[in-house]
């Protein structure tokens, strides 16, 4: 399993007091230096946490150093105001993996994934419109066997696994239902040659719970990092983080 860091709470603090600080590319430099394996920003079309300028830099400073770098966002997001469009962010950034999340503005943060037919005309067109990029194509979607299978049918690269409601769970008598469910949709990704990404919610606590469910091939965390960031420091929280995915 690997871990890619999402940076967007860093950009929200910056983007708190207006000038550089903290500067995201600084805690994409110390990110980088204690071994993460990929950096991930969601930039969205209100640029509320990290913005189309962001994601430009971190693309780069990932390529520089040779790590993924994991762009999420919504396939349909047109420009507007400093937000330059999605599809035009994926064809400057040129990103390892693009992430389609189903996303809306007046969401708080994502809390739903892909299911079946959502827009699938839309999504196809937009498929077609970013193949010459070569980028790692997953689609974030909802915990639920029928949504590997339209990825699958899409001829997509991965699936993310959308893990709000698993996080939800974890103290709860449903643990165990839900930890059946995402080992049967690993299993069925895998059978259909897809790779197996998961993100949402994930944390300290948790993650050996999905680390139990079978392989998967990268977990993205934002928030629960800063929140432990300012319990343990960016520095051991990473380390912490690491240990847990290679240990378990
Ligand atoms: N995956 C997707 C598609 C997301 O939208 C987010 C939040 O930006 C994450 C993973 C990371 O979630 P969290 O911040 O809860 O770790």
């Amino acid at each position: 399993m690997r871990l890619s860091v999402n940076l967007n709470k860093i950009a929200l603090l910056r983007n708190a007091r207006g000038n550089n600080y903290p500067s995201v590319e600084d805690f994409a430099y110390e990110a980088i230096s204690l071994g993460v394996h990929g950096l991930t920003l969601h930039p969205r079309q209100d640029s509320r946490h990290a913005t189309c300028n962001d994601a430009i830099e971190i693309s780069s400073i990932c390529k520089k150093n040779s790590l993924e770098f994991n762009l999420e966002g919504n396939p349909f997001s047109l420009p507007k105001d400093d937000f330059i469009g999605f599809y035009e962010l994926c064809d400057i950034t040129k990103p390892e993996q693009i992430t389609l999340v189903p996303d809306s503005i007046d969401q708080i943060t994502s809390d739903c994934g892909w299911s079946p037919n959502y827009k699938e005309n839309k999504l196809k067109n937009f498929l077609t419109k970013i193949k010459h990029l070569d980028s790692r194509i997953s689609l974030f979607i909802n915990p639920e066997i029928e949504s590997v299978e339209f990825a699958a049918n899409l001829g997509l690269d991965r699936i993310e696994i959308y893990t709000g409601p698993f996080a939800n769970s974890i103290q709860s008598i449903n643990i165990k239902e839900i930890k059946t469910t995402i080992s049967l949709i690993i299993t069925r990704a895998r059978e259909l040659g897809l790779g197996v990404n998961a993100g949402h919610d994930l944390n300290l606590q948790n993650l050996p719970h999905l680390i139990d469910c079978g392989e998967i091939d990268e977990v993205s965390i934002g928030h629960a990092i800063i929140i432990d960031a300012l319990k343990y420091g960016f520095h051991d929280t990473i380390i912490k983080y690491i240990n847990t995915i290679t240990t378990n």
